[in-house]
């Protein structure tokens, strides 16, 4: 195994937000030109080195812990078992942390504009399957899963409670070989990384060499230091972040934005499409309806969604707004299970899950 930097291809448009470990996201209105996101739009949080897997066929994944036979197991083990597709959105937790930034600064090196967010085709094993082979003891309450790769914290890591792992009715959660139809890039995780569709992004580790079957959740000082809920002004730590919450948020038109074609300083006025995505916060839910303000919040009408309606996916949406002078264009989402998404956003000290309407200004 040796460490060199990912393949510029899997960063070609996106917007870097650190260079060493790199992140990057998507720019708004790329994000949303495919329901699948291709790589070279997909955004990369990278917590330490991305490691580069030399000989693929003697990487071994170690499972131990809380179980009846606990053996290596070999890539091609994994590859010999039934094979399942999911499509599935993967969001980081900061999404949209610089509209909580905007509020009150928040102390994080990475403050992510709205695209920390793809949808992809994930092609793997289910992790519930690889751990029916094993023999999961019964008071084993939390899977841990660790990477390769080794950033400031040590290895990067966490673990997922195992009720999420065992819920028929949310989509699997896998051990995943390809992304869009292909092999995984070592940006996205190759040759193994886990997908909890519905969860936040950290919880789906990349270059996946360990899980542990265990009693409590992990230790892994990412997981104890990052991805928690500290509430309110005294960031009160409410515990690691799993799921996501519903949202929608507008990519096109920009803030400020002068129309085309119009002159320097225009603003943009008249008939105006506004579009974007939405997400469901239940990993069992899809986006029912958004709804677009052209007047701040105080009339809505209806966008129209696209059609595919999936579980842990985004849906697309657009919406033909009437703009007479400045104005905040806003919108919101629900879903099927009848979450709104609030007016403003709580706020947490790491600047997680930002969910408040999604506003653009009109100048
Ligand atoms: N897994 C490892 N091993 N190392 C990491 O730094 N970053 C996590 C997660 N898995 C990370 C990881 C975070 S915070 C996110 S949001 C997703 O990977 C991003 O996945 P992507 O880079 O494939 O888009």
């Amino acid at each position: 195994m040796r460490d060199v930097d990912p393949e510029k291809a899997a960063r070609q448009h996106l917007i870097t937000r650190l260079d060493d470990p790199y992140c990057g996201e998507a720019q708004p209105e790329r994000l949303i030109r495919d329901w699948l996101t291709p790589e070279s739009d997909f955004f990369i949080v990278n917590h330490g080195n991305v490691p580069v897997v030399d000989a693929p066929d003697s990487y071994t994944i170690e499972i131990f812990g809380h179980i009846q036979r606990g053996r290596p197991l070999r890539l091609a083990d994994l590859r010999s078992m039934p094979h399942t597709t999911v499509e599935a959105t993967l969001q980081c937790a900061g999404n949209r942390r610089s509209e909580y930034d905007a509020i009150r600064r928040i102390d994080d090196p990475v403050i992510w504009d709205r695209g920390a967010i793809g949808n992809a085709r994930w092609t793997g094993v289910r992790l519930v399957d690889v751990l029916e082979q094993v023999g999961v003891k019964n008071d084993a309450s939390h899977v841990w899963l660790e990477g390769q790769d080794v950033g400031a914290d040590g290895r990067f890591g966490g673990s997922i409670p195992i009720p999420r792992i065992y819920d028929r009715d949310a989509p699997p959660v896998l051990l995943a070989f390809e992304m869009n139809g292909k092999p995984l890039s070592p940006s996205h995780g190759f040759p193994v990384r886990a997908v909890v569709p519905g969860f936040i992004g950290a919880r789906s580790v990349k270059w996946l060499s360990r899980i542990l079957v265990a009693t409590r959740p992990s230790h892994n000082s990412y997981f104890l230091r990052n991805h928690h809920w500290l509430d309110g002004p005294d960031g009160v730590d409410q515990g690691p972040i799993y799921g996501l919450k519903t949202n929608a948020v507008i990519c096109t038109p920009a803030s400020g934005a002068a129309g085309a074609g119009a002159g320097a300083g225009a603003g943009l006025r008249g008939a105006v499409t506004v579009a974007g995505y939405a997400i469901a916060g239940d990993p069992r839910a899809v986006v029912d309806k958004v709804e677009v303000s052209a007047d701040g919040g105080r009339t809505w009408q209806a966008a129209t969604l696209e059609r595919h309606a999936v579980a842990s996916c985004w849906r697309r949406w657009r919406a033909d707004v009437e703009v007479k002078g400045p104005t905040k264009i806003v919108a919101r989402a629900t879903d099927s299970a009848g979450v709104v998404q609030p007016e403003v956003a709580r706020w947490n000290r790491g600047g997680y899950l930002y969910d408040g309407w999604s506003v653009v200004e009109i100048a």
